[in-house]
């Protein structure tokens, strides 16, 4: 029932919970864009879990489409991130939606954010699973959210540790004696 459990010092949020918030947002989201064609937008790796289940949910016509980018640097603090696996089609004039797993700081996003704008999209709007609004750095409007989380490490559900545990289906807490190995 729970892999790598030993690693995990905590369920935060369980699977049946988590499935139940993404099927509220999937109704929210195919009543907000009934007949608008939704361009969805998952940022690899940890995005592609959230927009698998979210999309599952959807009962309106959609795409979907994948951005990976990496940081600058081991810590880039900027956000200055380099895209290196760009959109497929052109989003100019669709109803852009970015699905993110977390929004911490917001520089990631920000970054991403307005190199999409730049692009002519319709409309540009952010739906994240998870949230950290008081970590705040770039101003980043969100306009769907799953839930607020505490600011401890995070596991499951498309996050990783060293790439490790983002095919757990709940969201763990990790055990702080791993990320003190570091
Ligand atoms: P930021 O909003 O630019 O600070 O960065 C958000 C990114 O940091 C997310 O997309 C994740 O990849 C990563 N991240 C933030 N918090 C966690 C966590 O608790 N566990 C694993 N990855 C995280
Ligand atoms: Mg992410």
């Amino acid at each position: 029932m729970m892999p790598f459990g030993s690693d995990i010092a905590e369920i935060l949020i369980s699977e049946k919970d988590l499935q139940k918030r993404v099927r509220q947002l999937g109704r929210q989201i195919s009543k907000d864009y009934a007949e608008m064609n939704p361009y969805l937008i998952s940022v690899l790796k940890g995005g592609l879990y959230f927009l698998a289940d979210l999309t599952r949910t959807l009962t309106i016509p959609h795409s979907i489409d994948f951005l990976a980018i990496s940081s600058y640097g081991p810590s880039s603090k900027s956000g200055e991130v380099r895209i290196t696996k760009d959109l497929d089609e052109s989003i100019a004039g669709r109803h852009v939606l970015i699905v993110e797993d977390i929004v911490d700081t917001g520089l990631t996003l920000s970054y991403i954010s307005r190199n999409l704008e730049r692009r002519s999209p319709a409309s540009l709007t952010i739906c994240t699973f998870l949230d950290r609004p008081y970590r705040r750095i770039a101003d980043v409007p969100i306009k769907y959210k799953g839930f607020d989380v505490p600011d401890k490490y995070l596991v499951g559900y498309g996050l990783d540790w060293r790439q490790k545990f983002r095919n757990l289906p709940y969201l763990g807490i990790l055990k702080s004696d791993m990320i003190e190995e570091v």
